[in-house]
Parts: C-alpha cells; structure tokens; sequence
C-alpha cells in the first residue's frame, strides 16, 4: 500500500493552494444575491481589491475566470479599426494581442524572444507609429516563461503621452508583487482569484480608471455578459448583473481578508525571498533559470531542464513519489522548461518540500544534483523570511 500526503501540494502557476480558512468558506449556505446579506460581501471584496490594488478606481468582479477579465477588457476598449500596441513575450501575451485582432484592432506586436522582454523604448517607438493609440495591452506578469514587465510605470506613461489608455494583465501577479495602480497610472488592471491572491479559481476582476470609465460611458461596448457599464451600474448598489458564483465570491472574500490581515508589503516581500531561495538553490544545483535575471518573476519560476530529462516522466515522479505538483512549459516551451508557482501561501514549507521533490526525482531518474548544496542554500535565503514572517501555510 502506498501512502499519500493527505493533499498534494500544488506548486502550479495557478490554481494554487488553497488555505482552510478559505475552502472552508465555500460551505456557507446560498444567500439571496439580491438581498440584504450579498451587497456587504460584494462591496468587501470591492473594496479589499482597491486596497490590494493601491486604487480609488471601481472594481468590476466577474464569475469568470481571468480569460473573461481579459476579453472584459478587450471588448469594452478596443473597436474595430482601433490601433492597438502589444508587446509580445509569452503565450498570454501572444493571446491578448490575438483576443484584439479578433476585435477588429490593428494590432501593433513589440516582440521580443521568451526569456526576455520589449523594452519601454521599443514600445515608444510602435506606440508613436500608431496613426491614433487607442491602448497600449501589456501583460505584466507572462506566466508562460516566467517574465515580470518591470517598466510598467513607463509603459503608462508612454500610453498616456500618445493619447492611448494602458491596460495590464496581472492576472497571475497580483496579490504577489507591486502593482500600486494609481502611482503607476494604469487604467485598466485584469486580475483572478486562483494565483497570487490564493481562492478557488472561477472569478475574476478589473478595475477602471476614471478616464476609461469616462471613455466607456460613451462609447458602450457590444457585449453582454462582460458590459462594464451594467456591472458598475449593478455594483453601485452592492450587485451584480448577473447571477454570481456565491462559494466562490465567500472563499474570494475570505482569502482578501487574509491579504489584508498580512498586509501587502510583508506579502510582497515573502514572494521575493521565497523566489531568491528558489532561483538561487535551483541555480546551485546546476538547474538554470530560464528568464534573463532583470526578467524574471518572484511569482513564477521557469527552470531548464537538465540535458536528457524528459519531462513528463519527471513532473510525473515529482507528483507521485512526493506529492507535488508541478507545471510544465507550453507552446515553444513544452519539455524545454518546468515552473514552480511561487504563489499565495507559499513559505519556507513549501519551498523546501518542492525543491526536495526535485532533487529526489532528478536522483531517481539518475541525474546527479547536489541536494544537500540546493537546501542549504534555499534555508539560507528562507532565514530571514521566517525572522519577518513566521507564518506557516495549514498544508501540513
Ligand atoms: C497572464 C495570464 N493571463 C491570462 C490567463 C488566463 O486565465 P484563466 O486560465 O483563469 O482563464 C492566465 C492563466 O494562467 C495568465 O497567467
């Protein structure tokens, strides 16, 4: 008989691992989303979002997952004929200028190889070739190969300079690193439940500038179901224009709550040393980062594989003789890489565990690594983590 962790420990770019606390909200009862209990719930997680996003903008949540934040915004700003800038970097990426063209845009692509990222001159140079900028769509956080946009400051200012609106995918950052939207100027944030904010996946959000809500109220989008302006309206008075999905909408809550009760700046900084602790002990172990050092993201880690590791077999070893879970890369990137999803809960636990289950699994396929160099090195970095941060996840 084999024995299994009680829950394996999900090490995805998203869905990530979820607290107690919060599945455990999931099981309140059904409420009527037209009464009296439901808008004190909508306008908490409105306003919790506005404090994790740094923001005074309104926040739209939708039953979705983040594709429905993204086509939100795609299909309330950009109209056919529209000259649109993307810069290009990663599948999502590649996605969201895709999603714009099937919205008629003329999509101006910045493209730089993965690994990498278009730097804010390049993308100065396309949003000035642009006949009229209508919106500059940037993917902050590409999950595919593990990038971090660093310049989205400048990168709004470009978009403001050239007349245009400056939308971000945050989708699978927010809640993990910086994103004060109103210092950064960004009118439109895309975010989702399942990544760095640590819910169930199945709702999603985007907030809106005043500008843009300006800009929408007057040319209203042709879609239903993601109509900003039925669910500002709806939300105004603490609904939704649609049924919502009410287990999800209490874990959300719930999981908020616990963003705000550690604060985003302790958040931010657990992210970033739970991230140096992997890079660095996967890095000792002859197991390279795949993203350029300035690139590279705190939330996802995108690792090479080791010459002649297939990795289906050793994803599969890792998950079934040490319960974690990792992903593999996509498109361009399949068997090349493998990403840990340093998300949400993550803590020394969780890193320690996942980088044991990668040794291990490396040892049993007969690739020589240093283990013992790869913990030692991660219980470094992880020391001051557990100086400033002592909490531990609920995953034992
Ligand atoms: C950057 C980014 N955009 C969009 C999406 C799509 O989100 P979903 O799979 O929740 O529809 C993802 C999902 O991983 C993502 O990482």
């Amino acid at each position: 008989m084999s024995y299994y962790p009680r829950r394996k420990l999900v090490m995805l770019p998203g869905p990530t691992n979820v607290p107690e606390r919060v599945s455990a909200a999931m099981m309140k009862a059904i409420i009527n989303h037209r009464g009296d209990e439901f808008r004190p719930l909508l306008k908490s997680i409105m306003a919790k979002l506005q404090h994790v996003l740094e923001t005074t903008s309104d926040v739209v949540v939708l039953s979705s997952s983040g594709t429905g934040a993204v086509e939100t915004a795609v299909k309330n700003i950009v109209r056919k004929g529209d000259d649109v800038v993307v810069p290009v970097f990663g599948e999502f990426s590649t996605r969201l200028a895709e999603q714009a063209e099937e919205e008629g845009a003329n999509v101006i692509r910045v493209n730089e190889e993965m690994g990498r990222a278009p730097t804010p001159d390049m993308i100065e140079d396309a949003a000035r070739r642009a006949k009229s900028l209508k919106a500059i769509l940037l993917v902050y956080n590409d999950t595919s190969p593990g990038t971090t946009y660093r310049w989205l400051k400048e990168v709004s200012d470009i978009a403001v300079a050239n007349g245009g609106f400056i939308v971000a995918d945050a989708i699978s950052i927010v809640g993990g690193d910086e994103l004060p939207q109103d210092k950064w100027g960004v009118d439109m944030v895309v975010g989702a439940s399942q990544k760095c904010l640590a819910a169930p996946p199945g709702v999603a959000f985007v907030s809106v500038s005043e500008r843009l809500k300006r800009y929408i109220e007057k040319n209203p989008p042709i879609t239903s179901y993601f109509n900003i302006m039925k669910y500002l309206d709806y939300g105004s008075r603490g609904e939704t224009p649609f049924t919502p999905a009410l287990p999800l909408f209490f874990a959300f809550d719930e999981a908020l709550s616990m963003v705000l009760e550690e604060g985003m700046q302790r958040r931010i900084a657990r992210h970033s040393i739970t991230a140096s602790a992997f890079y660095d002990a996967l890095s000792e172990a002859g197991l390279h980062p795949f993203v350029e050092q300035q690139f590279r993201s705190n939330v996802v880690i995108a690792v090479r594989h080791l010459e002649g590791v297939d990795d289906i077999t050793f994803r599969r070893i890792v998950e079934d003789k040490f319960g974690v879970i990792l992903a593999g890369g996509f498109g361009k990137l399949k068997g090349k890489i493998f990403r840990i999803g340093n998300m949400g809960e993550v803590n020394s636990y969780h890193v320690l565990a996942t980088l044991n289950a990668i040794g291990g699994a490396l040892r049993l396929m007969g690739k020589i690594v240093d283990s013992e160099k790869m913990l030692m090195t991660a219980e470094n970095r992880l020391k001051t983590l557990e100086r400033n941060n002592p909490t531990i996840s609920g995953h034992m």
